[in-house]
């Protein structure tokens, strides 16, 4: 019998290489949770979209699923206050990601429409705590965020993802950051899609937010005893991926 030799080949940022020489390529390794949680605006999200493309894992950013139920009680004037009207409202929602190449993220899908820009605007973010503070739409959020891990190989980010979603994920982040970085950041943001916006404005927000999801009765945010808390206030982004992607190549291997 003739034998062939074999090519060893690996995947490194999407691209496969030929000829590659290392012995464990990441898609060799396990498959494992990657949980983020912290306050708002501590670069959570920034930090979970990069890992994920590095791991070719899939993000999944939790907060906009609460927002994009947020802006569905908005247009439909449901009273969050009422238990009836929520259950009810809840029934017809349906939510998706859309992969968006141009981002190298997932647009939110409400009822099939695209609301990514939507659910980011300040009216939005303004009832979002309060909604999310809600126990049938903390229900039907940690279901479905529940669902979407069960390939593993995820990255989510959000308040409650390392103690309630997924208590038994691999690897738990938790992020944060000074307050006045925060805001500084969440300013800068908000300013290219809205120049009227005052940075007391956003400050406001973040507080009543950071006060809102940390003093909640169901899932509220807190800090899971085995996560592992990562300050970026002098980081780059850089430099905070790779410290994370040295936490989550350790637990791949393990
Ligand atoms: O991450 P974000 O700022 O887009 O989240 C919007 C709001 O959703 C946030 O104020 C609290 C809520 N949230 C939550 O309660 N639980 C999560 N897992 C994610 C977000």
């Amino acid at each position: 019998m003739e034998l062939y030799p074999i090519t060893p080949i690996c995947l490194i940022n999407k691209h496969w290489i030929e000829g590659c020489t290392f012995v464990t390529s990441l898609n060799m390794m396990k498959k494992i949770i990657i949980t983020l949680d912290g306050f708002s605006s501590c670069g959570k999200s920034t930090l979970a979209k990069q890992l994920a493309r590095e791991l070719n894992y899939v993000f999944i950013d939790s907060g906009a699923m609460y927002r994009a139920i947020t802006l569905y009680f908005m247009r439909n004037h449901i009273n969050w206050n009422n238990e009836e009207e929520v259950q009810k409202a809840l029934t017809d929602i349906n939510l998706d990601f859309d992969y968006n190449d141009s981002t190298g993220s997932s647009d939110m899908l409400l009822n099939d429409e695209n609301v990514e820009a939507l659910i980011r605007d300040m009216l939005v973010s303004e009832h979002v705590s309060e909604v999310a503070a809600n126990q049938y739409v903390r229900e039907f959020g940690v279901a479905q965020q529940q669902k979407l891990g069960t390939r593993k190989a995820i990255v989510m980010d959000g308040r409650d993802i390392g103690t309630t979603v997924f208590p038994n994920a691999e690897l738990k982040i938790f992020v944060t950051a000074d307050p006045a970085v925060r805001v500084e950041r969440r300013f800068k943001e908000m300013f290219e899609k809205n120049p009227n916006i005052t940075i007391e404005e956003v400050k406001d927000n973040l507080e009543m937010r950071d006060y809102l999801d940390s003093n909640r009765e169901f899932s509220p945010l807190r800090k899971a005893d085995d996560a592992i808390v990562l300050d970026n206030s002098n980081l780059t982004r850089e430099e905070q991926l790779n410290i994370a992607l040295g936490w989550a190549k350790q637990k791949m291997e393990e």
